[in-house]
């Protein structure tokens, strides 16, 4: 990960740690009681949580497991983890300071890693993939929950280069909301990732998250000229953006959907 993009997510989540930890699209989310489900943890097992934010995924599978390090490179975001840790009273997780593309973390050290709404932050997915599957056991759980991309596997109708420009459009809404947006991949990416650094993937599903335009925007302290901008894109999303996206617009409460896809893979042997 370059000096600049680490920087660039430090700033941004430091500034916004506290809005992380009482977000409820992070603390509540589907997708997070969806993870757990999939997985299945077992009580022995030793767990990492990527790019934990304020903890949420680390603190739902906590009680479910031996132990779990609840892992992130922005150190305002690890004290709110240990906050939740310990208003949970989850004394089997710590926090550790850790880059998702060079994990402090000796080989074949974990039975489960997980890693949720984070790798769009990430500018190298290939160097993630490979320290996750490096960092897990043989036969250990990777659980990946993160936003995507659209492509024809969650728009359909659209001709390829209609998507394609989606995809860019979506990724720049999303960069001019919080700078330390890197590029949220598509599903089809995501599957030549996980297979190419060595996993077979078990499951994979799409859950759309409702959002409210305007706290989407407050997560991230967007002030008022980018808040219109990203009114503007919004409003003139292309045909498959706006598919993909749904915006409403009722009585001038703004609301979107976001699609996270869930993906659970295994180290092979
Ligand atoms: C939206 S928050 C994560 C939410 C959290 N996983 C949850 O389930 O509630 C994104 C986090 O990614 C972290 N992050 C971004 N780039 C990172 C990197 N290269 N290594 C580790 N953490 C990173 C940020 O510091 C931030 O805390």
């Amino acid at each position: 990960m370059t000096d600049q993009s680490k920087a660039l997510v430090q700033a941004q989540f430091g500034a916004n740690a506290a809005n992380y930890a009482t977000s409820s699209v992070h603390a509540k989310g589907a997708s997070l009681s969806r993870l757990v489900e999939l997985v299945q943890p077992k009580a022995n097992w030793s767990a990492l949580d990527v790019a934990t934010g304020a903890g949420h995924t680390a603190a739902a599978f906590a009680p479910l497991v031996a132990s779990v390090i609840a892992s992130d490179i922005t150190p305002e975001m690890l004290a709110e983890a240990k906050k939740i840790a310990a208003d949970k009273g989850l004394s089997n997780m710590t926090t550790a300071t850790a880059d998702a593309e060079k994990l402090p973390f000796a080989d074949a050290t974990f039975d489960l890693v997980t890693c949720r709404i984070a790798p769009h932050h990430f500018p190298n997915i290939e160097a993630f993939a490979a320290e996750v599957t490096r960092v897990l056991k043989p036969g250990g759980t990777f659980a990946l929950v993160d936003n995507i991309s659209p492509d024809a596997s969650t728009t359909t109708g659209f001709a390829d280069a209609a998507l394609e420009d989606a995809e860019k459009a979506y990724n720049a809404f999303e960069k001019l909301r919080d700078p330390s947006h890197g590029r949220a991949l598509t599903t089809g990416e995501w599957q030549d990732v996980v297979l190419d650094a060595g996993m077979t993937i078990t499951h994979i599903e799409h859950q759309p998250k409702a959002m409210d335009f305007a706290a989407w925007c407050k997560n991230m302290s967007v002030d008022a000229p980018t808040t219109e901008r990203l009114t503007a894109m919004l409003d003139n999303a292309s045909p498959a953006l706006q598919s993909f996206l749904q915006p409403t617009n009722l009585y001038g409460k703004r609301s979107m959907v976001l699609s996270e896809l869930i993906l659970i893979a295994t180290k092979d042997a």
